[in-house]
C-alpha cells in the first residue's frame, strides 16, 4: 500500500514537477595533443523536482562528463545547461559556485574529501558553504544525523585515509546530501560498497525528497527509479 502510494507520487513528480535541470542540445569534446574527442553530442535531458533518474553506460561513454556539465564544473561546446531555469553560462563563477552549494549535491567518482579533515569535519565544512545560516548546534545535529543514516557514527573522527573505500564513498555522499540539495548527482557512489550496503544506500537516496541523477554501471541498481537513461553513441536515450 505504502509502496504503491510512493510509486504514484514519484510518477506525478516525474511528469509534473518543475525542471531542476535541463540539458538542451549539449555537445562536449575534449582536445589534446592527439586531437579532439567528441564525448557528448546534442544531448537533451530534463530532470524534474523530486525525480529519481539513473544513467548507465560503458566505461568511457561520458557519464562523468555529463555530471560535470550539470554541476557547472565543465562548460559545453554547444548547447545550454539550465539549473532552476537559469542557464549556467549566464552566471559568473561566484554565482555558479553558490548554486552548486545550495542546489546541487555532488558525490563524485574521484574522492573529493578534504584529506586533513575528519569525516564529521568534511560534512560540517559542506554545511558551512550553504547560504542558509545554521547555528553551531544545528550544524552538529545535521552532521550527526547524516553520519547515523549512513552507518558512519563510529567513523566520525576518522580522516579519509583511515576509512575504507566504501566508508569514504558514504562520507562523500553525506557531504553531497548535507545541504538538502534540489538535485543530487551521484557518480558510481556504490562501486566500493558490499551489495547489502549498496542496496541500503540506494534505498536511502531514493526515499529522499530531492531529485537524483544516479550514475552507475550496476544496471540492476539503476532500475528502481522513475526514469532510466543510457548513454549510447554519445547521446542520452531512455531505456
Ligand atoms: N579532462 C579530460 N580531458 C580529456 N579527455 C577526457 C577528460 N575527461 C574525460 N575525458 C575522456 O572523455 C571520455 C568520457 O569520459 P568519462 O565522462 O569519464 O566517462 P565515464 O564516466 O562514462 O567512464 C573518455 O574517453 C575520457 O578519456
Ligand atoms: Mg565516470
Amino acid at each position: 500500500m505504502i509502496a504503491a502510494t510512493t510509486e504514484r507520487n514519484r510518477t506525478d513528480l516525474s511528469d509534473g514537477g518543475d525542471p531542476v535541470v535541463e540539458l538542451r542540445g549539449v555537445t562536449k569534446s575534449f582536445t589534446s595533443e592527439t586531437g579532439s574527442t567528441l564525448v557528448l553530442e546534442d544531448v537533451d535531458l530534463t530532470i524534474n523536482a523530486g525525480e529519481k533518474a539513473s544513467l548507465v553506460g560503458p566505461s568511457g561513454s561520458g557519464k562523468s562528463t555529463l555530471l560535470a556539465l550539470v554541476a557547472g564544473l565543465l562548460r559545453p561546446d554547444r548547447g545550454t545547461v539550465l539549473v532552476d531555469g537559469t542557464a549556467n553560462s549566464e552566471l559568473g563563477e561566484r554565482d555558479r559556485a553558490q548554486i552548486r552549494a545550495d542546489r546541487i549535491g555532488i558525490a563524485l567518482q574521484s574522492d573529493n574529501l578534504i584529506p586533513f579533515l575528519s569525516a564529521r569535519e568534511n560534512i560540517e565544512l559542506a554545511l558551512s558553504f550553504s547560504s542558509a545560516h545554521r547555528s553551531r548546534r544545528a550544524v552538529r545535529a545535521r552532521a550527526d544525523e547524516l553520519l547515523a543514516d549512513l552507518g558512519l557514527t563510529n567513523r566520525a573522527h576518522h580522516k579519509p585515509r583511515h576509512l575504507s573505500g566504501g566508508e569514504a564513498q558514504r562520507v562523500a555522499l553525506a557531504v553531497a546530501m548535507a545541504n538538502e540539495p534540489a538535485l543530487l548527482l551521484a557518480d558510481e557512489v556504490v562501486a566500493a560498497l558490499d551489495s547489502d550496503t549498496a542496496v541500503r544506500v540506494v534505498e536511502m537516496v531514493m526515499e529522499a525528497d530531492f531529485a537524483v541523477l544516479f550514475v552507475t554501471h550496476h544496471v540492476a541498481l539503476a532500475d528502481g527509479v522513475d526514469s532510466r537513461y543510457e548513454l549510447v553513441d554519445r547521446r542520452v536515450v531512455r531505456r
